[in-house]
């Protein structure tokens, strides 16, 4: 079967280069890999006083969205060695309320990217520690920093040479491998 794959960007800005990577990410699935952006930037910021029988209705179509899919796709830039607030919210929001999480068991992959030389790092390894409590398998190998990012989009964002377009094409080869090891039945979602 055909696999849903929500794909996350942890960046909001319009030029974002996590973004250009998502869609390069995206552009290279395997057919049977649908990949579905979900927007995270208008979530309200969590909080438990406004999660009774009327949550805010952002925050219910994201968690809708989620249920929908079989597996999430992190692609995000490092903020301050961590993962930006917006995407921590994110996670926040569909982790709530108790019992209930959109996240637990969805398979995850994630790719952090960044300017500078260390690929975020710090970020890639933050998300990872989330997935613990959330109970999402997440694919270990591959593990995908993508440092000096500015270098390896043209002016249209498209990733310039075939090594990298190989890598990302891989990377996401492997994520549909790693999805059906651990969702055999594919999307059968319960809470
Ligand atoms: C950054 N940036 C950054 N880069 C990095 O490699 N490690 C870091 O810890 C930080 N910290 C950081 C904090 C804040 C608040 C901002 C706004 C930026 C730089 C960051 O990598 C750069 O702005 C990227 O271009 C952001 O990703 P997008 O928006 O291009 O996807």
């Amino acid at each position: 079967p055909v696999l849903q794959l929500a794909v996350l960007v942890g960046s909001l800005r319009a030029q974002s280069y996590s973004r250009k990577i998502a869609k390069a990410l995206a552009a290279r699935a395997p057919d049977s890999l649908r990949c579905r952006f979900i927007e995270i930037g208008e979530l309200p910021l969590y909080n438990e006083d406004l999660d009774g029988d009327t949550p805010p209705a952002a925050w219910s179509a994201f968690r809708a969205a989620i249920r929908e899919c079989d597996a999430v796709l992190f692609v995000t830039p490092e903020y301050n060695r961590s993962i930006p607030g917006g995407l921590k919210n994110a996670l926040d929001v569909g982790s709530r309320p108790p019992g209930k999480s959109v996240f637990k068991g969805l398979p995850a992959g994630v790719v952090s990217v960044s300017p500078s030389k260390i690929g975020a790092f710090g970020s890639n390894q933050a998300l990872r520690q989330t997935f613990v409590f959330l109970d999402m398998p997440v694919m270990q190998q591959p593990e995908a920093y993508i440092g000096n990012v500015a270098e390896l989009l043209d002016d249209n964002g498209a990733v310039k040479s075939s090594d990298t377009a190989l890598f990302l094409e891989n990377f996401m080869g492997a994520l549909e491998t790693w999805i059906r090891t651990v969702r055999p039945g594919g999307s059968s979602f319960s809470a």
